[in-house]
């Protein structure tokens, strides 16, 4: 359910009483200088659901983050702990991270290795588990051996083509953005390389996995510029929060 955030203006102004029934205030931009704001990217989704709880784990309550997230603001000031939250996709986080418009960011390993950025990864929060597997129709097997031309569909191209490269396999890499599970079943792949978590869209598909290329896991990652120009916060937030993933990983 969508529930207004409400701005501070909306709670004083007239003007704002006026304003037509469900029309929304302008969203005010916290500034990064606010107080010196640390910049935090999240992603939404699973490891926001599971980001939060750590956050609070480790002292910082970013309830008002939650609340204007149901409102859909996508720019958040959490004054009172000095940061800043912007929701973005997760695919965008290192982005954001790397060009110094976030100073740190979590993102998911398979995000990270698929991208490769010149960023710091000082610790792995242990939230959204899942792993990076090869899978096929179970009734459809690749032969490697006698099979010639090999198609491997994926959102993850650069990883498929590393890992690929490592086993000395040459195949054809579809690049696709999402429901990669029907790609072998109208044709498009023989195999693909995808996340599975519970397994239940592979059980769903008859696929079976051939193998897993990497366990994944979200991880606090930090740009050059921030961890020089805020050493100070940034290590006291990744003291703080490596103490509550030591917590919740002993519970
Ligand atoms: C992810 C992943 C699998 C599915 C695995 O898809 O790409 O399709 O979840 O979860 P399971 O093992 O619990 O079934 P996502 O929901 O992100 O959708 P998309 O990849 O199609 O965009």
């Amino acid at each position: 359910m969508k529930t207004e955030a409400q701005s501070p203006r909306a709670k004083r102004g007239s003007a704002a009483r006026e304003r037509a029934p469900g029309a929304r205030d302008p969203v005010r931009v916290p500034r990064s200088n606010d107080a010196r704001a640390l910049t935090i990217a999240l992603p939404r989704g699973r490891i926001l659901d599971e980001a939060l709880p750590l956050f609070k784990r480790a002292g910082f309550d970013l309830g008002a983050a939650e609340k204007a997230r149901a409102g859909r603001r996508l720019i958040i000031a959490v004054p009172e702990h000095g940061l800043r939250i912007l929701i973005v996709r997760d695919t965008d986080v290192p982005a954001y991270v790397e060009h110094g418009a976030a100073d740190l960011g979590i993102a998911g390993r398979d995000v990270l290795e698929e991208q490769d950025r010149d960023l710091y990864e000082p610790l792995d929060l242990g939230i959204g588990r899942c792993r990076m597997v090869v899978a096929e129709p179970e009734d459809r097997p690749v032969d490697e051996n006698a099979q010639m031309h090999l198609r491997y569909a994926t959102k993850f191209s650069e990883i498929t083509r590393r890992h690929l490269q490592s086993r000395g396999t040459v195949a054809e890499i579809i690049k696709l953005y999402g429901s990669i599970e029907i790609a072998p079943l109208v044709g498009l792949a023989d195999r693909i390389v995808d996340l599975v978590s519970s397994g239940e869209t592979l059980r769903q598909h008859r696929l079976r996995e051939v193998e897993t290329i990497m366990n994944v896991s979200a991880r606090l990652c930090v740009g050059r510029a921030a961890a020089k120009l805020h050493a100070e916060r940034i290590d006291e937030l990744v003291g703080r929060l490596r103490e509550a993933v030591r917590v919740s990983s002993a519970a």
